[in-house]
């Protein structure tokens, strides 16, 4: 009998490496730089005034530029797309793009990040257009905590609804995504973690961390993600886990009593650039290789100027083999980097 190796679904003429070895396989498309919160870690409302001035009209790429930069990166090996944003559902007609991607061969999963505000109406029809998992922010369970973490005194039902659609809807297992900031939410941390024990859900809590340059990040505010595990496994009892996949961000635990799994987040404590396989698209069609950088290359101008397919495969192949980011593998070493993107332009 004669034994064909399986074939990859389309296949990687074009595969490269980055300058240490690392393959492109997830790319993270930013839909908008809003938000309707202002999350003072992310967007702080001094800094995000009523006179910010945020993209709109011919500056965000459209559907069909999206679509093609996608159809591009995964040409060059990505298989894992996540719509983020700002706020990804704010940018209308979001489930036809969700659509488009999802038909592209090679896309194996197709995730969406979310403050979940707004996600419990949407949830079924993001399902059915080919969405098959959500993230959804959440970062305490008592409103008034919220109040302050979400910078816009939300409320904390209407995203639990949002979890709950979700779940419905068949894009479950939730991924719940918890930043800790020493003295505002530290507290929440075993409420979180008993809130979400036993759902399935999966809770993540991730280390505060220096992303862009208005938030005055600063190193007393992060709990580690070693004091996140403790507090959580005094209260419900943990164990490690192996990675579920090469390259993941979260390190994983499962609660003994078979109460499902939790993860910690710890780019500062941490950091995992080794297998960092992650592309970055803002809404305004630029691209950055790293979520602490300053520069990224615009991928808006050649697509307007007519470049085809190949030419933007290309384009992408040689941003990637040329790239050596590992940001928070030297953060301690550097001096303090000024004029990195925003978190609400790369979407975490
Ligand atoms: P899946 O594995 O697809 O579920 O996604 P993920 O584990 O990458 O999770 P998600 O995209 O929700 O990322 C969670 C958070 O981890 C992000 O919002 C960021 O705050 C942080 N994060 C994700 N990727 C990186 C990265 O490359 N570098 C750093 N420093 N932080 C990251
Ligand atoms: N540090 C850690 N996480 C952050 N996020 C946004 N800003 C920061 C920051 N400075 C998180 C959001 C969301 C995800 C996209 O990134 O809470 O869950
Ligand atoms: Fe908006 Fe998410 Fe940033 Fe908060 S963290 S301001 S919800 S984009
Ligand atoms: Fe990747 Fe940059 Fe994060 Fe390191 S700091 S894991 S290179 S995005």
């Amino acid at each position: 009998m004669k034994v064909t190796a399986p074939q990859p679904l389309v296949p990687l003429r074009h595969a490269a490496n980055d300058r240490r070895g690392r393959p492109l396989r997830d790319l993270r498309i930013s839909v908008t730089d809003r938000c309707n919160f202002r999350c003072p870690y992310c967007m702080p409302a001094e800094a995000f005034g009523p006179g910010h001035r945020f993209l709109g009209g011919e500056e965000l790429l459209s559907f069909d530029e999206i679509e093609a930069i996608a159809r591009a990166a995964v040409a060059l090996g990505v298989e894992k797309i996540r719509l983020t944003g700002g706020e990804p559902l704010l940018r209308p007609g979001i489930e036809e793009l969700v659509e488009r991607i999802a038909g592209i061969p090679g896309v194996r999963d197709l995730a969406l990040t979310t403050n979940g505000s707004r996600l419990a109406p949407r949830a079924a029809a993001l399902a059915r257009a080919g969405l098959r998992r959500v993230t959804v922010s959440l970062d305490a369970l008592d409103d008034e905590t919220f109040a302050r973490m979400s910078g816009v005194g939300a409320r904390v039902a209407p995203v639990l609804e949002g979890i709950a659609a979700a779940r419905a809807a068949g894009l479950g297992p939730v991924k719940v995504n918890m930043v800790v900031r020493r003295g505002v939410n530290d507290h929440a941390i075993e409420a979180m973690a008993r809130h979400f024990h036993g759902t399935g859900d999966v809770l993540r809590f991730i280390e505060y961390m220096d992303v862009g340059s208005c938030n005055r990040w600063n190193r007393d505010e992060v709990v580690s993600g070693e004091a996140i595990v403790r507090k959580v496994h005094a209260v419900l009892p943990l164990e490690p886990l192996d990675p579920a996949a090469p390259g993941e961000v979260a390190r994983r635990y499962r609660y003994r009593d078979g109460g499902g799994e939790i993860g910690v987040i710890t780019s500062v404590t941490r950091p995992f650039c080794g297998g960092c396989v992650r592309a970055r698209l803002a809404a305004d069609g630029t691209l950055y290789t790293c979520l602490f950088a300053t520069d990224g290359h615009d991928l808006r101008r050649p697509l307007r100027e007519g470049a085809g397919a190949e030419a933007l495969l290309e384009r992408l192949r040689t941003i990637w083999s040329g790239r050596d980011d590992r940001y928070s593998e030297l953060r301690e070493l550097l001096p303090v980097v000024s004029g990195k993107v925003e978190m609400s332009r790369v979407g975490g």
